[in-house]
């Protein structure tokens, strides 16, 4: 990784992730994980804080050393353990069937191949396990995705390969899960190319 990545870039997404705006929606994806739950594109732990205490451990996956050391304040105030198990959410150090629940939160934008790690994510997932995302991507509205289309080259250059268009609900479904739940929003007070959000819950489909 080059130094922006390294050593600036987690700082940017630590300061804008972490965001009071974010707040409700991470209190409500992470609503409902429970066992061994794992989560992908762990960043700095801002997760930890909604953490129900009905999660037994999370293994963390993240790239980025640099996020990790940013949660340590976080991962000190958690009584749920919680270990960095990898740092590729597209291909994942487990055997299948290992997870009750997995989380995903602001990542699918980032990782490089969206799909595979979400085939990973089902790999990984017991039967009736639950995939619990909030994610931006793709908008609803036409005038909306034009702008995506026009900022995403720049987005990506800026902040890390992130992509701007993705649709969300299509990558969920063609990595073999069926959705449970969805809702899709504009994040309050975001510009709407960037706060264009899918949070739900998935199972992966039999
Ligand atoms: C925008 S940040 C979101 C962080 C965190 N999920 C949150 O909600 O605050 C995207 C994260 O995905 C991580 N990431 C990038 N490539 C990844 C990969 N291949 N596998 C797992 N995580 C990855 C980045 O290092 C970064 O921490």
């Amino acid at each position: 990784m080059g130094f922006y990545r390294e050593r600036i870039l987690p700082h940017l997404v630590n300061a804008s992730c972490g965001s009071s705006l974010t707040t409700a929606s991470r209190s409500r994806v992470c609503t409902g994980l429970n066992g061994r739950v794992l989560e992908i594109g762990f960043g700095s732990g801002l997760n930890i804080p909604h953490y129900p205490n009905t999660i037994r451990s999370v293994s963390a996956i993240e790239p980025a050393d640099l996020g990790w050391k940013l949660a340590r304040s976080r991962l000190a105030q958690t009584q749920i353990p919680v270990e960095r198990s990898g740092l590729d959410g597209q291909s994942l150090p487990f055997d299948d069937d290992t997870f009750d629940s997995a989380l995903t939160t602001w990542t699918l934008c980032t990782i490089p191949d969206a799909g595979a790690a979400l085939r990973e994510v089902r790999r990984v997932l017991a039967p009736g396990g639950t995939l619990h995302f909030v994610e931006h991507g793709l908008a609803p509205d036409e005038n909306v995705r034009r702008w995506q289309h026009r900022l995403e080259p720049i987005q990506k250059r800026v902040a890390g390969g992130c992509h701007l268009t993705r649709d969300i609900p299509s990558l969920v479904l063609g990595a073999g899960f069926d959705i449970r739940e969805l809702d899709t929003y504009y994040e309050d007070h975001v510009p709407r190319p960037l706060g264009a959000l899918s949070l739900g819950v998935a199972v992966p489909s039999p």
